[in-house]
């Protein structure tokens, strides 16, 4: 232990060699999968066990070969969900069950059964057009809507259970052969990896032996599937091969290889697949280690020789299996049945949650970098941002504020009056984060550690000792998160008197959270260490980060007795971490290939509920150049989460290092973001309250449109803005496609126009950001920007409204305090909705709950697409006063641009164009 404390630790420990992560081949649970399904073992459903309650339908299946009894329980959700849960019935002990992701256990819906033969049983929640037709032998379950088939569970047959055994040395010989589901030969043991796993030197003993489960779904007609992030990966998901399972497994992988389907950061078990015509949805509730195979067959085409001509020719649909593997816990499923995209997405976050309300500062620019050195340090890089007339909202701090690495204390010198700084800080109205990890330094002196080791408060060994292990202090312990008191305790160490040093503008960063453990298996905590419960490590490693989160969370919220909403980025996340805060991409590089990988990989974090996302701009590991920086900047601009972040052996690149002309295209593509404020804003109550993402993929916007499928070079921000950032160095010519044929598209600063349904060639140069309007849509901006969101409290709106082909255009603004409950507990919001049709632009309330009272005014609107120059333009305000307003048209654009208003954003008002 000594040794170890004095190590030097450094980002060497982190930066490992990436062998040390595990293919599919070096995967126990995946091996035995594979083999004892290659022997076709198969269960059959017992109907005459068939027990209904008001919540589920019950019964059993058993395997033909071992016997072993497993209880099926189908569940019909509110929502047109399904729910399967497949467990042992009489298991040795408890299987885990992922706790705390549902937000609330859902409603359910009573199932009726109709019809059905003897081998078979249909279910029907009564009104909808969906059923669930359970085949006894071989047991399989399709989901049918409308007589067509959307989905197969178990049509492969590759249900898999383990189920629980004797260990061996515990065993009498009859015990012995009742559990012979597997070989447990001594020859096989090493391979299959039952009670005991080696990799490389490490060797993971199971207390409860092989507990793998598996299932197959196959989804008709459907060959495009999205989502179970985190990987580095296209949005759509590709075809696994032999031993290539998209895996989702949290980890810490510095530098991570891209087009991978290796398992980073976080976790979320939820694919979508969509099809012309239904988009649908997979929850696979799990915490443990998962694998995910994917095989599509493309539709065919084939001909009947022997009938006549009319029917020579078939089509076959296609059709795509998905099959799902975890090491541990039970199978629970969640089947989301639609049919839209964003029934989907309701689907999925009225059982784990919605994206939470983010506090305004929050969406501003974000400035990071491991480490800003000490206070002057960070006082010259805000006034940096000043001098440069560049706005931004925070400036982070990484380990090196602490002292020694030890959360929650500031190291001396480089910070001996943190208060102060946050002063300086709070007088620009802008904000501090600083990091705080899971690990725990092992030092009798440091309270945290103490007031933790007393309370049993750590993740422990399976000898009852606590974990020990190294991070960046060293020598560490982590907190078990999974324990509600440890949570408890954690989120008070937030409190303002317990954080010395801490105001109410520092909120927090938690990495490191998959665990990091360095040196450790996979670089993180062995699977059989111990956590509250007495459950293994491996049955929850994948909610580990999410716990942390959520303690902190609350933490922030407390500190403010339940006031101000809190803001924390988590590096690692589970199903449901939408509801704590922001994640991003972790460790990418400075190179263009990860700026471009950054767009898949937040398009599928925002489908599967986690809206708040972000990837470091400019890249973490080396040094772009600064072509690439500003392209990073014009990306991020137009992402949820938007930080610049580096670490620490880079050269310095505040936005200002690298040339006045460079310094003009970031502050330009940042003032732009700021000005973009109130839509983006405006587009988090929208994930917030009804679950539509705030970056979305083209076809969840355009989902009759099949060319939009695949697209993933660009998408859109809200529906109204499609943006296609330039990811290769060089640029002068993009591609950009443009949806949906009846439709018009404006460029954002040219103002030309396209009608969609097609691609077009967009000259760039280092100052464009391919960014286009869509047609019928109305967007929010402020049209001056200060130093941050903090200074444009009262700054006036403009208004962006570009026509559609019929001449008019919707849209909607969302206006609140920015950054406490108000809006939720006392209605102090203000929604309003721009329509404008007949030439007449309407300011309307769009919900009439919210009261909030602002001395904001429309002081600028923009018509684009307006193809004659009017006679006259009129206000009309709700008091009946009408005023004529002087405004310029610009036939070239078929702009109308009418500046120097003054109506109220809250009141009604119109304006008549003649
Ligand atoms: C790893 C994180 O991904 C990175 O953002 C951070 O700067 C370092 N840890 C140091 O805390």
């Amino acid at each position: 232990m000594a040794a170890a404390e004095k190590e030097e630790i450094s980002v060497e420990d982190e930066a490992v060699d990436k062998n040390v992560f595990k293919d599919c081949s070096k995967i126990a649970f995946y091996r035995r999968q594979k083999q004892q399904l290659s022997k076709n073992s198969t269960y059959r459903a017992l109907l005459n066990s068939v027990t209904t309650d008001k919540d589920s339908t019950r019964f059993q299946i058993i395997n033909e070969a071992t016997k072993v009894p497993l209880l099926a329980e189908v569940y019909g959700i509110e929502r047109n969900i399904f729910r399967l849960k497949i467990n042992e019935e009489t298991p040795l002990k408890p299987r885990y069950e992922v706790p705390d992701v549902l937000t609330s256990k859902p409603s359910t819906v009573r199932l009726i059964s109709c019809s059905g033969d003897t081998g078979s049983l249909i279910l029907t929640d009564g009104k909808g057009d969906l059923k669930c037709h359970i085949t006894a032998n071989p047991f399989k379950i399709d989901l049918v809507s409308e007589k067509e088939v959307v989905m197969s569970i178990n049509s492969l047959g590759q249900l898999y259970f383990e189920h629980l055994q004797i260990p061996p040395k515990q065993r009498t010989t009859k015990g012995n052969e009742e559990s012979a589901s597997i070989n447990t030969s001594q020859e096989n043991q090493e391979d299959l990896g039952l009670w005991e796993e080696k990799f490389e030197n490490f060797v993971d003993v199971k207390a409860n032996g092989p507990t793998s489960i598996g299932l197959d779904f196959s989804l008709h007609g459907f060959e495009h599937l999205y989502g179970i992030p985190q990987h580095a990966e296209s949005h759509q998901l590709k075809n696994t091969g032999d031993g290539d399972a998209y895996r989702l497994y949290n980890l810490d992988v510095y530098g991570y290889k891209i087009h991978d389907k290796m398992g980073i950061y976080g976790s979320v078990p939820y694919l979508l697949a969509h099809k012309l015509g239904r988009t649908i949805g997979i929850f696979w509730l799990n915490a443990s280690e998962t694998l995910v195979e994917i095989n599509t067959q493309p539709a065919v085409e084939y001909t009947l020789t022997q009938m006549g001509p009319a029917a020579a020719k078939q089509k076959v649909r296609s059709r795509t299996d998905v099959r799902w593997m975890s090491e541990s816990g039970i199978i629970d499923v969640f089947l989301l049945t639609g049919p839209t995209p964003f029934d989907v997405f309701k689907q999925y976050s009225y059982l784990t949650g919605t994206q939470a309300m983010p506090p305004l500062f929050s969406l501003g620019y974000h400035q990071c970098r491991w480490n800003y050195e000490d206070e002057q340090d960070v006082k010259a890089v805000d006034e940096g941002f000043d001098e440069h007339d560049i706005p931004y909202d925070v400036i982070w701090l990484d380990i090196e504020h602490t002292e020694g690495k030890r959360y929650f204390t500031w190291d001396k010198k480089r910070f001996a009056n943190p208060k102060r700084m946050q002063e300086m800080l709070r007088s620009k109205k802008r904000k501090l984060v600083v990091i705080s990890d899971p690990h725990i330094k092992i030092d009798p002196d440091y309270s945290v550690y103490t007031k933790a080791k007393e309370q049993g408060f750590f993740v422990r060994n399976r000898d009852g000792s606590d974990f020990e292990g190294i991070c960046w202090p060293g020598l560490s312990s982590y907190l078990d998160f999974t324990n509600s008191k440890v949570r408890e305790w954690y989120s008070g160490l937030f409190a303002f008197p317990a954080y010395q040093g801490s105001t109410d503008i520092l909120f927090i960063w938690n990495d490191m959270n998959e665990p990091s453990v360095f040196r450790g298996p996979e670089l993180t905590l062995q699977k059989n260490a111990i956590h509250h419960g007495n459950w293994e490590h491996r049955e929850l490693h994948n909610i580990y980060g999410f716990y942390q989160q959520m303690a902190t969370a609350e933490g922030l919220l407390q500190r403010s007795k339940g006031k101000e909403r809190p803001f924390v980025l988590s590096r690692s996340f589970f199903a449901g971490s939408q509801k704590y805060g922001a994640v991003w991409t972790g460790d990418n590089i400075a190179d263009w290939s990860y700026l471009k990988i950054s767009i898949p990989m937040l398009l599928t974090l925002s489908i599967t509920g986690i809206s708040f996302c972000g990837a470091d701009v400019g890249g973490f590991i080396g040094n772009p150049d600064a072509e690439l920086l500003v392209r990073w900047y014009q990306a991020g601009a137009y992402q949820p989460f938007f930080r610049g972040h580096a670490t620490m052996n880079t050269k310095r690149r505040e936005p200002w290092l690298f040339g006045e002309e460079y310094t003009q295209l970031i502050r330009e593509v940042i003032r732009e973001r700021y000005t973009l404020l109130p839509y983006l804003y405006s587009l988090f109550y929208h994930v917030h309250v009804a679950s539509e993402p705030v970056m979305r993929p083209l076809w969840i916007e355009f989902p009759d449109e099949l060319e939009t499928f695949g697209v993933e070079d660009e998408y859109m921000l809200g529906s109204a803005l499609l943006v296609h950032p330039v990811t290769e160095p060089k640029t002068t010519m993009v591609d950009v496609f443009l949806p949906r044929s009846n439709e018009i598209w404006y460029h954002s600063k040219t103002f030309a126009h396209w009608k969609g349904g097609c691609t077009v060639k967009i000259p760039v140069a280092l100052n464009t950001i391919p960014v286009f309007q869509r047609g019928g849509s109305v967007v929010p901006i402020k049209t001056t920007v200060g130093k941050s969101t903090g200074w444009m409290t009262n700054s006036s709106f403009g208004l962006r409204v570009a026509l559609s082909t019929k001449g008019s255009a919707v849209g909607e603004l969302y206006l609140d305090d920015g950054h406490s409950f108000q809006y939720f507990h006392q209605n102090q919001f203000l929604h309003r909705r721009f329509s404008f049709c007949s030439s007449v632009l309407i300011n309307s309330c769009a919900d009439e709950r919210g009261r909030y009272s602002s001395t904001c005014v429309v002081e600028q609107i923009l018509f684009l697409g307006l193809k004659k120059e009017p006679s006259s333009v009129t206000t009309h305000s709700s008091d009946g006063k009408d005023q004529p307003v002087t405004f310029m048209y610009c036939a070239k654009t078929s702009t109308l641009k009418l500046e120097k208003l003054s109506l109220n954003i809250g009141y009604d008002w119109e304006v008549h164009i003649k």
